[in-house]
């Protein structure tokens, strides 16, 4: 199964993402955004994440696959909770040529919606470093609201960052016709 968003398509991590996502995952500009901190992967370290994700039965991750089936990113729901119908979302699009023009945006409302309409989810969470304006502002777009500031949570490149706790509810969410 698979969905096509904004002329991607989103489905499961396959083995022969290796090599396409030894690229996106192994990009110091792009780790440089994420939470934590990376020495990089190994292609045998991406066939181990590619079966751990496969595996897991409280996420919904998908792979962004281009129009030749190249990996360029991620995007999911993690630590899927049915008790308390909640999740964690996040996203990773690691070629950096394509930032911009719209692809994270329409990931993130699929994601959404996604929860909300497949999982039956009432939250949606995420944390972002501060200092990432195109995530919050994309987040904020899509009606995520800041509902807390982890001081000082990261360091990065010698630095503390702060980070953001931003969540949805599913009667906040705001469907734009498509
Ligand atoms: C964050 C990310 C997913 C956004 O994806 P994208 O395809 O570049 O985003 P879009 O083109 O859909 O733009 C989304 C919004 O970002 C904002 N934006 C775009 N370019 C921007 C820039 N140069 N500076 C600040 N904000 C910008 C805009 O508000 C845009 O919304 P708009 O189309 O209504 O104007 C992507 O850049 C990425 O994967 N970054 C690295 C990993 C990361 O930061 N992940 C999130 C961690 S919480």
């Amino acid at each position: 199964m698979h969905y096509d968003v904004a002329g991607y398509r989103l489905r499961k991590p396959e083995l022969s993402d290796v090599d396409a996502l030894y690229v996106v995952k192994n990009d110091a500009e792009v780790a440089g955004m994420l939470g934590g901190f990376s020495t990089g992967y190994s292609k045998a370290d991406l066939e181990a994440w590619i079966a751990f994700h496969r595996e897991a039965k409280d996420e919904a991750l998908f792979v962004i696959a281009d129009a030749k089936d190249r990996a360029v990113g991620h995007v999911g729901l993690y630590k899927v909770n049915h008790r308390i119908r909640s999740a964690e979302f996040a996203i990773v699009i690691g070629d950096r040529s394509i930032w911009g023009k719209g692809l994270g945006r329409a990931c993130t409302r699929f994601a959404i919606e996604y929860g909300f309409d497949e999982l039956n989810l009432r939250r949606i969470y995420l944390e972002v470093l501060a200092t990432n304006e195109r995530a919050i502002k994309l987040y904020r777009a899509l009606s995520f609201v800041e509902e807390g500031r982890l001081r000082q949570a990261q360091w990065k490149r010698g630095r503390y960052i702060d980070v953001l706790v931003m969540g949805l509810l599913s009667e906040e969410y705001r469907r734009n016709p498509l």
